[in-house]
């Protein structure tokens, strides 16, 4: 194993950072490839079909140019849409991102817990799968908040978000029939931890917020056990889109070590 070969994540856009904070702190000598396709940003709206292609074709290429050790799909939607699909196709090892209905189904105490994610990802088998495994005798009302995507991505570009706005597209989780006995929520998103501050004030206090990144980074670190590591370069971010909206991220990307944008 070459100990400069990197772990790549890929997201939409930068919802990965998420998980890339936790791989920092179990894994800091690992050299990382961030990947966002921000010319197929958001997933959340988008047809299985489409973010099936899309995440399959790019992630074949990147698989060839960069020649990972990994690859992390740090995104819920594709990974609950095209998961075992790049599985069968590639043979990089593959870690997804899925919803953490299991340890929340643990934590509630009222036996009601919500699931917020994109609409995409609501709608999955896998997810229905999740539930039917780990929820069993418990409440989880779901509800697709599509609308706190761009506004994570335009928290991380230094904008400010309002409160009001993130909570004029979560609300709906509550205001479903037994939705305010909701004592625990899983971001089942990899934007939506970014909000976190946001989301507590907008749900107020008595709700817990469950997500699964520490957990997929503890993953990668088993998956890789006994590898070398080598940051010899600074890591690098590359993006389907425009350049120049990229670097707006330059900050962000900067405070994880991360100094160097290009586009894909
Ligand atoms: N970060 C992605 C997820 O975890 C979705 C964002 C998007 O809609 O593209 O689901």
């Amino acid at each position: 194993m070459d100990a400069t070969s990197p772990i790549l994540l890929f997201d939409s856009g930068v919802g990965g950072l998420t998980v890339l904070d936790e791989l920092r702190k179990v894994l800091p000598d690992a050299p990382v490839i961030y990947a966002a396709d921000v010319a197929g940003l958001p997933y959340g709206t988008k047809s299985e079909a489409e973010v099936a292609a899309r995440v399959a074709g790019l992630l074949g290429r990147m698989a060839e140019r960069y020649q990972p050790r990994l690859i992390c799909i740090a995104c819920n939607t594709a990974s609950t849409i095209a998961l075992g699909m790049v599985r069968d196709v590639l043979e990089t090892p593959i870690v997804g991102t899925v919803p953490a209905i299991k340890p929340a189904a643990a934590l509630t105490k009222t036996g009601v817990f919500g699931l917020l994610g994109t609409e995409a990802t609501m709608r999955q088998r896998y997810v229905d799968d999740l539930e039917h495994a780990f929820a069993v005798g418990k409440r989880l009302l779901r509800h697709g908040a599509n609308g706190l995507v761009p506004l994570a991505e335009a928290k991380l570009r230094g904008e400010r978000v309002r409160i009001d706005d993130v909570a004029d597209s979560a609300k709906g989780l509550m205001l479903q029939a037994h939705g305010s006995d909701i004592d625990t929520i899983v971001l089942a998103c990899t934007h939506f931890p970014l909000l976190e501050q946001e989301l507590r004030e907008a749900f107020g206090q008595g709700v817990e917020f469950v997500h699964g990144a520490q957990g997929i980074a503890r993953r990668i670190a088993h998956l890789t056990e006994g590898q070398p590591f080598a940051r010899s370069t600074g890591d690098c971010a590359i993006t389907t889109g425009a350049l120049a909206n990229f670097e707006r991220l330059a900050p962000a990307f900067a405070e994880r070590g991360i100094d160097r944008l290009e586009r894909f």
